[in-house]
């Protein structure tokens, strides 16, 4: 690495900005001019060697094959992108603190979002809420705000109970240098006291955090809250018989205000400012789903701590590390770049993958290696989570160069019943009317993947963003773990991200010469991760059936065409391979990982183009998704053993079975027939699209396990495996009366 690093003034930078040695760059950029070389070649061999017309069958195939590689082609130098230049981060928080005394620090305002007691249950909630209480910062700086866009008033009581036991819990972090600070992670990985913890605290803090567990879950479970006096004050008086989800007044409720020291923790400290937020719904209106939520609690914050730092994180991923927002700071507070800086993204990490993932979870390319180069173009995306704003360039500011930020925290009023009263008609749904809020204002709304435009239009605005992804993970989540949420997921953000390409949004539009235009490539490697569904589907049914039927449509062994066929095939592959082991990942998860690509690109992808067409001629929508279902035990003991979840019927995993027993019938009948008529030398002819063939049999591997092995309930139905049978049966017996042919080169 060589770092380079600039200095205001004699004084250190508070982060570094690193970048590869020169050497591998080169490297890199040499190999990937070989592979062009070699897509150049066969694209030159599809166009000079193109069947005659009265071949039929054959000039069909090699028509959709050569599209099909021209498309490849095409996506693969749009990926190049995210790989050209990276950039790797490194903050400094001893220089951070050295700088600032503690009372200099600007405020920090925490979001987190929740939408749904039963798929995100309250206990999950504020074990991410304590996390954050607790990050090491001082607590009247910090001020952490719920969204319950449920309007429960079950999270309310349990919120209520994690300020309580906070005033614990927050004492025990910084005296014992607990970490991870959510005490739910904390205390299932640690099962007796470390040596530097007094036992009898330790033991006695562990109970706690149990009974809470349980009260918390008898609440949730039962719907009512204890008659108990003190529960009687905390705001659930806003909940009456006519309270829906989706038709309420908007609630605000403080319940610890940190200004006002009136509540403090045992050991007589102040605490953050908690408060929970439920804004407006009514039936009638739209409420912009996270988008609209996220803005209300710009709005609700600005009046209660207008903290010029702003955080949001999701209610399932805990903080990990509880230097994050010193680290953060880093950037914003650097003199020389601080200044151009809107937004620190954090990486997505998951606590629940185990070894050699089944499903391929561990992103870790996209961590190590996309991102970064997505950084290095100076546009890192904002996904959503795990990220730190600067209020104003979220609020819609335009980058100015000496635009001086001001720290300073001003409160509106210190009297908490008017500042609750103020905060609420912030928070009603009319208050956005004839506003910016959603367009220019906050988060976007009207949008698909509201997130990722936002963090466009920020970039687009002037100001730089930044990807930190520190060794030690400051956030953890939980990744899904059976194939059906992890197809139907995929569907949804593939489906966003096309649209958004179709649309005015679409980077190379929005961000017309406004960001550069590498940037805008690394933002359509997703935007176009749909249209590979339709190349990739044609190139795992294709060949193979032409084997099938001794139809040639790549060059023969002996051919020097075969050269950049091979080529390509073994060097883009390798270079995965290599590229996935540095970035920490085993060999088995990369194989697995493929194994998945497959199967989004055959399915979530496949599906997701098909909507957004049909949307766009005026079609409805398909609903071919399945529900994604909680995961349960036995499911999640198969997750385990690296076993994969199939188990209900749906269009996606029909077509998965198809295509694999497609290719492991014409891989056994096409060997036979060839063997049979010609011997060795006519698999020569046709080696590439056995290799092909083999290939996709090989690595779907799990679904033949899945169809004809497995008895558990997590096999696939014998629905599918009817369906996919009825598919593949005409398709290898009819096109029988195809003329063989042998390729005349
Ligand atoms: C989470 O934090 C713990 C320390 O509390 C650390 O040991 C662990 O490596 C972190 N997890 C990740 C994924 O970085």
């Amino acid at each position: 690495m060589a770092g380079s690093s600039v200095s205001s003034g004699g004084r250190p930078p508070l982060f570094a900005t690193e970048k590869p040695a020169r050497v591998a760059a080169y490297a890199y950029r040499l190999f990937a001019g070989t592979v062009l070389a070699g897509l150049l070649l066969v694209w030159l061999y599809r166009a000079t060697h193109l069947p005659p017309r009265s071949s039929g069958a054959r000039w069909w195939a090699w028509i959709g094959l050569s599209a099909a590689e021209l498309w490849f082609g095409f996506y693969w130098v749009l990926t190049l992108s995210v790989r050209w230049s990276p950039v790797y981060r490194r903050a400094f928080p001893d220089r951070l603190t050295r700088r600032y005394k503690e009372e200099e620090l600007p405020g920090v305002d925490i979001f987190v979002c929740t939408a749904d007691p039963t798929l995100e249950p309250p206990m999950l909630v504020i074990s991410t809420v304590l996390s954050v209480m607790a990050y090491g910062y001082p607590p009247e700086k910090l001020n952490i705000y719920l969204s319950d866009d449920a309007g429960s008033v079950t999270t309310l009581y349990a919120l209520y109970e994690a300020s309580e036991f906070a005033k614990h819990w927050i004492p025990f972090c910084k005296k014992y240098k607990v970490e991870p600070r959510s005490p739910a992670a904390y205390f299932a990985r640690a099962d007796s006291p470390p040596d530097t913890c007094d036992p009898k605290e330790w033991f006695a803090l562990k109970e706690m955090h149990k009974d809470l567990t349980d009260r918390v879950n008898s609440v949730v479970d039962s719907g009512k809250i204890p008659e108990a006096p003190e529960c009687k004050v905390r705001g659930f008086t806003q909940w009456n018989e006519d309270t829906t989800y989706r038709d309420h007044p908007s609630i605000v409720q403080i319940l610890i205000d940190g200004n006002q020291r009136k509540t403090a923790d045992i050991d007589g400290n102040a605490l953050p400012t908690l408060v929970y937020m439920a804004r407006e719904k009514r039936l009638h209106e739209h409420h912009h789903f996270k988008a609209g939520s996220l803005n209300a609690l710009i709005r609700v914050s600005s009046v209660i701590s207008n903290s010029p730092i702003i955080m949001n994180v999701d209610c399932d991923m805990y903080s990990n590390n509880s230097g994050s927002i010193r680290d953060a700071l880093c950037f914003f507070l650097d003199e020389e770049q601080g200044q151009d800086i809107a937004f620190v993204q954090y990486p997505q990490n998951f606590e629940n993958v185990v070894h050699d993932d089944i499903y391929g979870n561990p992103i870790n390319t996209v961590n190590e290696l996309d991102h970064p180069c997505l950084d290095g173009w100076g546009g890192m995306c904002y996904y959503g989570t795990g990220c730190f704003h600067s209020r104003e360039a979220l609020c819609g500011r335009i980058y100015s160069q000496d635009y001086n930020k001001d720290w300073r925290m001003v409160r509106k009023t210190e009297e908490v019943d008017e500042l609750e009263r103020l905060a609420k008609s912030l928070a009603t749904c009319t208050h956005e009317h004839n506003t910016l809020w959603g367009i220019e204002k906050g988060v976007r709304y009207g949008c698909p993947l509201e997130d990722v435009i936002t963090g466009l239009q920020i970039q687009c605005r002037g100001w730089k963003s930044v990807y930190y992804n520190p060794a030690r993970k400051g956030f953890l989540g939980m990744a899904p773990t059976s194939l059906g949420q992890i197809l139907v997921q995929h569907k949804r953000w593939t489906e966003g991200f096309l649209q958004i390409s179709l649309s005015k949004y679409s980077p190379f539009l929005l961000g017309h010469r406004k960001i550069k235009l590498g940037l805008q490539m690394g933002y359509s490697v997703c935007g176009f991760w749909a249209l590979n569904s339709f190349p990739t589907l044609y190139y795992v049914t294709i060949p193979s059936l032409c084997f099938l039927n001794g139809m040639s449509l790549f060059p023969e062994m002996t051919s020097p065409w075969f050269l950049p066929f091979a080529y390509i095939v073994v060097a883009a592959y390798s270079c995965s391979l290599v590229e996935s082991l540095q970035c920490g990942d085993t060999a088995v998860e990369w194989w697995n990982a493929q194994r998945m690509w497959l199967f989004r690109r055959i399915s979530s992808y496949l599906l997701a183009a098909i909507d957004t067409i049909r949307r766009m001629m005026g079609i409805s929508e398909s609903g071919f998704a399945l529900t994604a279902k909680v995961t349960d035990s036995e499911a999640s003991e198969r997750y385990k053993k690296g076993v994969m979840e199939f188990g209900s019927f749906s269009v996606m995993f029909v077509i998965i079975a198809t295509v694999a027993l497609l290719n492991l019938a014409c891989m056994v009948f096409g060997v036979a027939r060839v063997l049979l008529y010609e011997g060795t030398t006519g698999l020569g002819a046709l080696f590439l699209q056995v290799v092909l063939c083999v290939l996709v049999v090989v690595i779907n591997f799990p679904v033949y396990e899945a169809l004809f092995l497995r008895k558990d309930s997590g096999r696939l139905p014998a629905s599918v495996g009817l369906v996919s049978f009825c598919v593949v049966l005409p398709l290898c017996i009819l096109p029988t009366n195809m003329r063989y042919e042998v390729d005349q080169m």
